[in-house]
């Protein structure tokens, strides 16, 4: 059982995944995972290449269903979803992936803005909004420059910034420093902290089990399609201080009404 007591305010499960499996081809991808996130929470998925990292996030931004089991996000549960419905979902989390994924010909303003009027945000709000989401990843001097000019790590701050723009409740990324050298994976990774600290969930997915060990996050560890190992860290006093709670809980709010039950089970409460 998780304690969840000493964390003052109400903490949520916004996303769970419950004995989910998958076979891809002949052989399961994933077998009877369970995993559950709170708002506000930052876990690393860390396996070998092959363990059902990117299969499992897919999963849970809902690109592909389970054979068996059930992914809850928010209000949205894998086993009711429409798949019209499915875009909705899409808009209210944030997802990054290795290869940044920008429309090469926009410029890095549009890119980001392009996110925000999909999930219906007007010009005004935008141009008023884009200072502060685009200084935060350290790139407001380059709002007008296209991706192909800037760096790999400038690239993944853009495709960052795009994915949090929305101010998402959980940011999903699958392996967002597989393509950086070591000391700009650092710089990307402290950005994904500073966005965890905002309030927003992070999943981050990462073959690289040394880099992830030394920060004291909860870690999955996948291997096999199997969980071997998760230590639920976060609400045994790991969550950083910085968090501030009334933003944590107001995210998470929008997203979901599902609340932790004393059984852990995340069990909808009206
Ligand atoms: N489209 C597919 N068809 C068949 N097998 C697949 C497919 N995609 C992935 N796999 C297999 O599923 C397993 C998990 O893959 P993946 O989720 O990409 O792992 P990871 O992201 O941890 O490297 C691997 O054995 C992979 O070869
Ligand atoms: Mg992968």
């Amino acid at each position: 059982m998780l304690v969840y007591e000493i964390m003052q305010g109400e903490k949520r499960i916004i996303a769970g995944v419950y004995h989910l499996s998958k076979k891809l081809g002949r052989h399961f991808a994933l077998q009877d995972i369970s995993i559950q996130l709170a708002n506000g929470e930052f876990a690393f998925l860390v396996g070998p290449s092959g363990a059902g990292k990117s299969t499992l996030l897919r999963m849970m931004y809902m690109d592909d269903i389970p054979d068996s089991g059930q992914v809850i996000m928010g209000s949205y549960v894998s086993t009711r979803i429409k798949r019209s419905t499915i875009p909705q979902l899409r808009r209210k989390i944030g997802i990054v992936f290795q290869n940044f994924r920008l429309l090469e010909d926009r410029t890095v303003f549009e890119n980001v803005a392009l996110a925000m009027k999909v999930a219906g945000t007007g010009l005004t709000e935008i141009k008023s909004e884009m200072a502060d989401i685009l200084t935060r990843v350290g790139l407001y001097h380059k709002r007008y420059e296209f991706p192909g000019s800037l760096s790999g790590g400038e690239q993944q701050r853009v495709a960052i910034a795009r994915a949090v723009a929305n101010k998402p409740a959980i940011l999903l990324a699958d392996e967002p420093t597989g393509n950086l050298d070591p000391i700009v994976t650092r710089e990307i990774l402290e950005l994904l902290f500073r966005i965890n600290s905002s309030g927003t969930a992070v999943l981050m997915a990462t073959h690289d089990v040394e880099l992830v060990r030394s920060f004291g996050q909860r870690i999955i560890y996948l291997q096999d399609g199997k969980i071997i190992k998760d230590k639920e860290m976060l609400f045994r006093g790991n969550l950083r201080d910085s968090i501030s709670d009334s933003q944590v809980d107001h995210r998470a709010r929008k997203f979901t009404d599902h609340r932790i039950g004393e059984d852990g089970n995340g069990t909808r409460r009206g």
